[in-house]
């Protein structure tokens, strides 16, 4: 990570080149209001699920959207990280840059990512124009996602087969201010998309 991170490291005789056509004119073709919508939450906690819901929702509506999923992600583009907190904090910056590049090119993008960290949350925030940056907490507690338990990884990790696993060695902070909260315990997917997706649609 070291090794990445120098290598990344800002090179000041670099400057950005003014590019001819805006953002304005690029979502304008769209006839759209580009976003990102930032799912937060445990593993387990339905985040994927409900991104997946939601975009199946918006794209019948002719909306152009982009889901970038953890789980996805780390196959590819992050696939040289792990789940220490500096590949986290690594992994979550690349998934707010990728996001950030795709709502400039005029997309609604649909962030699906454990995303434990405050800070890191917040620093990806500061890539957005004020209000094109909505937080959605996925609420569903630690009880409900260890009982569902999809992957297994709740049972591995509490046997102590995984190592640093969220909400059991490895911390998660909640939002203290996220646009908006959806605990997905009591609601089927679909009450939970058509929630999430009306108040998208009244931003
Ligand atoms: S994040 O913390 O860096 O945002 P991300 O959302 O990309 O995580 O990836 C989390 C996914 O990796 C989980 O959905 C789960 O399937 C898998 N996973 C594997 N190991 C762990 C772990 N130690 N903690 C959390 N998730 C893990």
């Amino acid at each position: 990570m070291n090794e990445a991170r120098s290598m990344s490291a800002p090179m000041p005789a670099i400057r950005p080149y003014g590019l001819a056509l805006t953002n304005e004119a690029r979502a304008a073709l769209k006839s759209q209001h580009p976003r990102c919508l930032w799912l937060t939450g445990l593993s387990g906690a339905g985040k994927s699920t409900l991104a997946n819901a939601l975009e199946l929702q918006l794209n019948q509506r002719g909306f152009h959207t982009f889901i970038l999923d953890g789980d996805n992600l780390r196959g590819g583009l992050c696939s040289d990280l792990g789940m220490g907190a500096d590949c986290r904090r690594e992994n979550i910056r690349r998934m707010s840059e990728v996001a950030r590049l795709m709502v400039d090119a005029g997309l609604i993008v649909i962030v699906a990512a454990i995303s434990p960290f405050r800070a890191e949350r917040e620093t990806a925030r500061r890539l957005f124009a004020e209000g094109d940056f909505i937080e959605v907490y996925v609420s569903t507690s630690f009880a409900v996602c260890a009982q569902r338990d999809p992957k297994g990884l709740y049972r591995a990790a509490l046997q102590g087969r995984i190592k640093d696993f969220t909400g059991i060695d490895s911390p998660y902070e909640a939002p203290l201010t996220a646009e908006y909260e959806i605990d997905t315990q009591n609601l089927n997917l679909e009450d939970a998309c058509a929630r999430l997706s009306t108040f998208l649609l009244n931003k």
